[in-house]
């Protein structure tokens, strides 16, 4: 079968960009992202591209290309659920922050209420592809809501998880190292599916690289990369505290690691922590799937993962108060970045977010730049902690648009975000206008040391 008509639920940061990649590279497939959260809608459809909702590097020219040919953006659900061959579910699937599974679950009610939309809307046969992030044998509860709700039409569900990286989602969708598809293969209706899929990112992706597995396995090879990438980041993080304390540098380690052809050197960046929305969500949700299973050696064995993390990023902020006479107390303090990781607008658990809320309890002054996030959404990271009423964020926290008026008059800078720009801002200057002595704490090890100290800065990076 040939696909000719797909359907996405949820314009987000997987369903907007791997959409409009699949519409430019499928001139002949109708591609409708629908969402219900109408501006989200409205600006995917904004005469100027550059105003779409995700920054990503790359996405608004393909946009520009693709959209009203074959990629549109609609608040219409139902219509393009009834129109579809093929149904994406890409919407948000959160950790659970109420009743059993609390703080580690994945909150499915999202991709219920899609399933029941779907049962509810389809009058022929559907294939139903889960993106998002899920746990494992979501897919099975998928089946049951449609066959049981349905109008009597036949599903077929398979699992296509999302391997993109925010900052890089353009390029890993183009060029992904691998694209996986999971189905009930050893049915011949499962069969079709898979290779209806298959057929789709065959017109891009090499034939070598679509690799198809029973439906399980796909659901948790997604889970099992996000923790393996999240283990290399939490282990090379514990190692930059082991390297502060002995006098060894953590990039040197991580390069003389890295070099190891069987170790390899991709995410061995030390930093102030991960972030992001899926890391921290997506071991949680291995964690409690192991418990749930009464596996409490590997329940233990990953969340240790995340422990390490959170200890990464209390770490850095009590040493920028050590560091600074152990108070930070009415001091003004520039954070320099805001978003999870550089180039995406995205702030899911961002240390930044973290890393404030743990001066703000110092009563720290807070000012804030980052090139591509706005106020609205740093208020509202901070709001969401609720460690102290909206009135006494925006009391404490001021948001610029210039790096240089953040750190003017300061008494410290802190890099939280591995932002490009900030390598070539006039670091002389900024000395010049900061209250002496003048600090710079770099959670990414993304400034040149030396520079810094001959300029006067109290400099200190993270695993040096
Ligand atoms: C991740 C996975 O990489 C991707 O395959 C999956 O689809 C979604 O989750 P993402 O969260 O967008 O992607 O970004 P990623 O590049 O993995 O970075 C995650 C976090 O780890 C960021 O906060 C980043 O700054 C941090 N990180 C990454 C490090 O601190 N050091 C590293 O060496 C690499
Ligand atoms: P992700 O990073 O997984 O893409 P986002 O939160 O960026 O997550 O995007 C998910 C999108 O899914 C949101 O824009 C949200 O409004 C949308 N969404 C959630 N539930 C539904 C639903 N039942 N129907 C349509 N859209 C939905």
């Amino acid at each position: 079968m040939t696909i000719k008509n797909i359907c996405c639920i949820g314009a987000g940061y997987v369903g907007g960009p791997t959409m409009a990649v699949i519409a430019q590279k499928c001139p002949n497939i109708k591609v409708t992202v629908v969402d219900i959260n109408e501006s989200r809608i409205n600006q995917w459809n904004d005469p100027n591209v550059e105003k779409i909702p995700i920054y990503e590097p790359g996405l608004s020219d393909i946009v520009k290309e693709a959209r009203g040919r074959n990629l549109f953006f609609s608040t219409d659900v139902d219509k393009a659920i009834d129109d579809a061959d093929m149904i994406f579910i890409s919407v948000n699937t959160p950790t659970k922050t109420y009743g059993i599974g609390k703080g580690m679950a994945a909150d499915l009610k999202f991709i219920e209420l899609c399933a029941r939309q779907i049962a509810r809307v389809a009058k022929d046969d559907k294939i139903v592809v889960e993106k998002s992030t899920l746990p494992v044998r979501t897919a099975e509860a998928l089946k049951n809501i449609l066959d049981n709700t349905g109008n009597g039409v036949n599903y077929q569900i398979l699992s296509n998880p999302e391997f993109l990286a925010e900052g890089t989602a353009v390029d890993d969708l183009m060029n992904p190292d691998r694209v996986l598809i999971g189905g009930d293969i050893d049915s011949p209706e499962g069969k079709e599916a898979v290779e209806a899929l298959t057929d789709v990112y065959a017109q891009w992706v090499p034939r070598e690289r679509l690799l198809t597995t029973n439906v399980w396995s796909s659901e948790l090879s997604k889970l099992t990369a996000n923790a393996f990438l999240a283990q290399r980041v939490s282990s090379i993080n514990a190692m930059s505290e082991l390297c502060e304390k002995t006098g060894a540098d953590v990039n040197e380690v991580a390069k003389a690691v890295g070099m190891d052809s069987r170790i390899g050197p991709k995410f061995l960046k030390a930093s102030v922590g991960f972030g992001g929305s899926c890391f921290q969500k997506d071991i949680l949700n291995l964690v409690y799937i192991a418990k749930s299973f009464g596996l409490n050696e590997v329940a233990d064995y990953w969340e240790q993962v995340i422990l390490m993390n959170d200890h990464q990023k209390k770490r850095f902020a009590a040493n920028m108060v050590k560091a600074m006479y152990n108070t930070v107390s009415g001091k003004k303090i520039a954070l320099l970045g805001w978003a999870f990781k550089k180039d995406t607008n995205d702030t899911r658990e961002s240390a930044a977010i973290y890393v404030a809320d743990y001066l703000l309890n110092e009563q720290a002054e807070i000012v804030v730049y980052d090139p591509k996030v706005t106020e609205e959404q740093i208020y509202s990271d901070l709001d969401y902690l609720g460690s102290r009423s909206g009135d006494a964020n925006r009391q404490a926290v001021t948001v610029v648009n210039d790096p240089l008026e953040a750190c003017d008059g300061a008494h410290a800078v802190a890099i939280l975000t591995e932002w490009d720009e900030f390598t070539t801002l006039d670091w002389q200057k900024i000395y010049d206008q900061m209250l002496k002595p003048a600090f710079l704490f770099d959670g990414r090890r993304l400034l040149e040391p030396e520079t810094k100290k001959k300029i006067g800065f109290e400099f200190y990076a993270i695993g040096n």
